[in-house]
């Protein structure tokens, strides 16, 4: 990676990454392996998966991953993968099964834990070991009333990667604790179908420097974010509320009260967290938004939002569209503006990358921790 000094004799702008790391299918192909394929990924929400045999199947880096419950109610993932002749387990996105996981084409049965417990002929072949045959697991952990997953034989340690990420962030894990995400309700949920790359949508989940020209809702409720200055370079601080506005929302009115639990100094706030590599907590009074981001291919990536509130809020049937509106536009502003950019990270104007202004130095840090994860 070229350094500022090689790129710009100024010291307002230092260089980006070079374009090619958005297109080429080969940083990608690395990407998925070191770094997606390598950290903690957020996965599903566990309250998806209501019971026993309930299923959800997300992409993780190259691999289709089976996330369910087992008879206890326990959580179990697994690759996706039939051990006869590799057909997939689930083709779907979610489910439920009733006793096992059968796979369509020969008809091999596993149980919730993953163990080989029927296919035709089994008992003729009494060599066959069941356990050894059983499916592959997935380490897995919950936080946050989410299942995140790691892919890597011997993951890294959960607590001094994405709890640190959220600890440095916040000052420390007791402040995103608070908000009580793992009891909340999931108010709505809107999947993006982004036609960027994921480093684009990262990028610019992590800078405001845009934020003026594209979010007027945003900047009308967090006013300071028409200074370009985002909310995440600084520890610890939540972007304040706008005198007028009485709640996070699309027209600034009043929201949903106060998650209970969340300390005083977070009222009125907007608190972002970019959780390396592909979750986005945003805090906010009275609900609490998470991305999730699935990159698909090189130039295309899904991102999952989840809107939580009280679960009182939800059950009471109250019309929340003021409230998600908000973010949903803010969403759509941010992926078009990432659409925009993706067909130009191929062109020859931008063959060895573009600037970061000082509000967007902080992104040389993401794209020297890419650089350092990949083999290049
Ligand atoms: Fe699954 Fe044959 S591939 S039973
Ligand atoms: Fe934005």
């Amino acid at each position: 990676m070229s350094t500022a000094a090689e790129s710009s004799p100024s010291t307002s702008l230092i260089a980006t990454l070079p374009g090619h790391w958005y297109t080429d299918p080969e940083v990608f192909r690395q990407e998925q392996e070191h770094i997606f394929e390598s950290m903690w990924c957020g996965a599903v929400r566990s309250a998806d998966l209501t019971g026993p045999g309930a299923f959800r199947t997300v992409r993780i880096g190259r691999e289709s991953v089976l996330v369910t419950r087992n008879r206890c109610g326990e959580l179990r993932a697994f690759l996706n993968v039939c051990r006869h002749r590799g057909a997939q387990l689930c083709t779907e996105e979610s489910g439920e099964v009733r006793r096992g996981l059968r796979c369509p084409y020969h008809a091999w049965t596993y149980d919730l834990d993953g163990r080989l417990v029927a296919a035709p002929n089994l008992r003729r072949m009494p060599d066959v070991d069941r356990a050894e045959r059983g499916l592959v697991p997935v380490s897995l952990r919950e936080w946050l009333g989410y299942v995140w997953v790691c892919l890597a034989e011997d993951p890294p340690s959960f607590e001094k990667t994405v709890v640190a990420a959220v600890a440095e962030r916040l000052g420390d894990t007791a402040a995103v604790e608070r908000y009580g995400a793992e009891g909340l309700a999931l108010g709505r949920r809107i999947s993006y179908d982004v036609r960027a790359n994921w480093k684009l949508v990262i990028e610019n989940f992590m800078e405001c420097y845009h934020c003026a020209t594209i979010h007027p809702e945003l900047t009308e409720v967090l006013p300071e974010f028409a200074d370009g200055v985002a909310a995440q370079y600084y520890v610890g601080h939540g972007a304040a509320f706008a005198e007028q506005a009485e709640g996070f929302t699309v027209d600034g009115g009043a929201g949903f009260g106060r998650i209970e639990g969340i300390a005083e100094e977070q009222d009125r706030r907007y608190y972002a967290i970019t959780v390396r590599p592909q979750v986005f907590l945003n805090l906010v009074p009275d609900h609490v938004i998470v991305h999730r981001m699935f990159p698909l291919a090189v130039d295309r990536t899904v991102v999952e939002c989840d809107w939580l509130y009280a679960p009182e809020v939800v059950e009471s049937g109250v019309d929340l569209s003021r409230s998600v509106e908000l973010f949903h536009r803010v969403n759509v502003q941010d992926f078009a503006a990432c659409e925009r950019t993706q067909p130009a990270m191929g062109s020859r104007a931008y063959r060895s990358g573009g600037v970061l202004v000082p509000s967007e130095h902080h992104l040389g840090d993401f794209h020297r921790w890419v650089a350092e994860h990949l083999a290049v």
